[in-house]
């Protein structure tokens, strides 16, 4: 008999506890055969909204250090921390003006140690995100560089002569709005920055700077950074001859036209030069997760390198461009991620993209909704990487009124762009005030959802988003299926129900999921592959419907937006 036939969910629900809980352990189910980062969940913290420590408003490092045992119970094996680097914070901290130190904002060096040491004596790795394509225009290097033609650091960005009189190089835009060149009158030239005037683009053809930029890696080192995220990695390099880009039809929501950045976006060069930090990062023993923004499968393999030498973790964000809960979306999404080159990353949010709760939710089962994505990116074979507040379902919450964007996105985009501070709120902690974030004024508001949706409340509740993302992490590290398992897809003509097996060795796990916002059946023979005497165990369901159709106990059917996870036992 393959399902607890004639159950209630009621009971699978109260069973998945059970076993979720038991398999609370620090350590994952023993195999060696696979990089750490295989294994691990990712979490990226905006420390800016994570926690604050000293009741300034703005989260910091020791925020972080006091929120340790949470990530480690929720699941998590390494966190990415968002710039947290000395920077006027033109772009929050992607606009660094010296890598090699800790803004005083979010604390010092040595608070950075102190959350290094208790992150690893937990068992969590510390991502640093490395801002490589761009300083700030207030970096010394930047400033060197600016003080004359001659200075010894001219070279470390990209001046060039205008065209004619108050008019730029070329026509390259600023993914900011506006052109992408800004002219200097003291020494009579334009410098270039793909995002804000603030932010210089660095000149990647200099081999100073690539030792400038290799060094900062093993500083890092010394502080026990296991790895790097890449900012913007895939702008390193523009075309020498600053051809003018591709002019298509229509505006952008800056008003600027449209345009394709074909001489300086995803130039060869940028792969030469990952190869290169790739060999610094290995005698550094650290991980490179890659901010890749790719069009085509074929684009996000090039960034694995031809040998796996370049960055190991290349997030791809093709997933994150089906913005509803399509079974046929993802499951096309996920055959295009098994045909990478390399080990895929599924990510789902972060603090560029307006939250997963917001974006998939229907208004009327966000929460099963919440649940389910988190059944299907927690489920693959890949690395996934949470965003903070995801576990919770927080959702976003927009600035209604241009004078309170504080993004300069939606600052310069307003109103058509509204900037990114609706994903970027205060962590959620509990009921109280400003969400048990900060006793002062947050630098964002917090969502009003918080009084339901925050870690307190939800730890209490056993339905609760959280809980399921707590149970569901807890089954995935002991699981080897659901850790580093082939995916075989099943029942692929389904419209509503995404199928899949995760198998290893002797383990396989079933994982369906509701896409659809009605009851759907779903055939376990699909999952028997062959076997007709196998059984299976439910590990961990939300549908709310009982398991069977008409008596016929190989078909159960799954509530809206259901998910269920069962092992398959031969
Ligand atoms: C990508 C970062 O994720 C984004 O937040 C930032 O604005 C740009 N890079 C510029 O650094």
């Amino acid at each position: 008999m393959l399902i607890l036939a004639g159950r209630t969910s009621k009971v699978l629900f109260v069973v998945s506890i059970l076993l979720a809980f038991s398999f609370l352990a620090p350590v994952h189910a023993q195999d060696n055969s696979h990089p750490w980062w295989q294994r691990a969940v990712f979490y990226e913290i905006y420390p800016r909204s994570f926690a604050d420590s000293n009741n300034d408003g703005l989260g910091d490092l020791r925020g972080i250090t006091a929120k340790l045992d949470y990530l480690r119970t929720l699941g998590v094996d390494a966190i990415w921390i968002s710039p947290c680097y000395p920077s006027p914070q033109f772009d929050f901290g992607y606009d660094v003006a010296d890598y090699e130190n800790i803004d005083p904002m979010y604390g010092t060096l040595a608070d950075f140690d102190v959350l290094a040491r208790e992150a690893h004596k937990r068992g969590i790795r510390i991502i640093m995100d490395f801002v490589v394509n761009h300083t700030s225009y207030r970096h010394p290097w930047f400033l060197e560089s600016k003080s004359s033609r001659n200075s010894p650091r001219r070279d470390w960005y990209i001046w060039r002569d205008g065209k004619g009189l108050g008019q730029p190089p070329n026509n390259w835009e600023s993914s900011f709005g506006g052109s992408a060149w800004t002219f200097d009158p003291a020494t009579g030239q334009y410098y270039y920055h793909y995002f804000e005037t603030e932010q210089p683009d660095l000149n990647w053809r200099n081999p100073s700077v690539e030792k400038a930029m290799f060094d900062v890696t093993r500083f890092w080192r010394k502080h026990g950074v296991d790895g790097f995220r890449l900012d913007a990695v895939d702008l390193l390099f523009e075309n020498p001859d600053l051809k003018d880009n591709p002019v298509l039809p229509g505006k952008n929501e800056f008003g600027d036209p449209n345009m394709t950045n074909k001489y300086n976006d995803n130039l060869p060069e940028v792969h030469k030069e990952l190869q290169r930090l790739r060999k610094v990062t290995d005698a550094n023993g650290q991980v490179l997760i890659g901010e890749t923004w790719t069009d085509s499968i074929g684009e996000l393999n090039a960034y694995y390198g031809p040998h796996q030498n370049e960055i190991q973790l290349p997030m791809d964000f093709m997933f994150t461009t089906v913005n509803k809960p399509s079974a046929s979306g993802f499951r096309k999404q996920i055959r295009l991620a098994e045909s990478a080159a390399g080990w895929p990353v599924f990510v789902i949010g972060n603090h560029d993209i307006v939250r997963s709760y917001t974006r998939y939710g229907d208004g009327k089962h966000n929460d099963q909704i919440a649940k389910l994505m988190a059944g299907m990116y927690l489920t693959l074979r890949g690395t996934p990487i949470l965003y903070y507040g995801e576990e919770l379902g927080m959702e976003n919450h927009d600035p209604v009124r241009k004078q309170d964007v504080r993004d300069p996105l939606g600052q310069h985009g307003w109103p058509k762009q509204k900037g990114r501070d609706g994903e970027r709120t205060p962590m959620q902690w509990d009921a109280s005030r400003n969400a048990g974030f900060t006793q002062g004024t947050p630098w964002l508001p917090v969502d009003p959802g918080y009084k339901t949706y925050n870690v307190a409340s939800e730890s209490k509740d056993a339905a609760s988003i959280l809980n399921f993302y707590r149970r569901l992490l807890s089954i995935r590290r002991l699981s080897p299926a659901l850790l580093d398992g082939d995916y075989i897809p099943i029942g692929q003509d389904d419209p509503d129900i995404l199928a899949y097996l995760r198998r290893s060795g002797k383990e396989t796990v079933l994982v369906a999921l509701n896409f659809s916002n009605s009851s759907r059946p779903f055939d376990m023979s699909l999952a028997r592959q062959g076997s007709p005497h196998a059984k299976s165990g439910v590990l961990l369901t939300t549908s709310m419907a009982d398991g069977t159709v008409n008596g016929e106990q190989h078909v159960i059917l799954l509530s809206p937006y259901a998910v269920y996870i069962a092992r398959i036992t031969p």
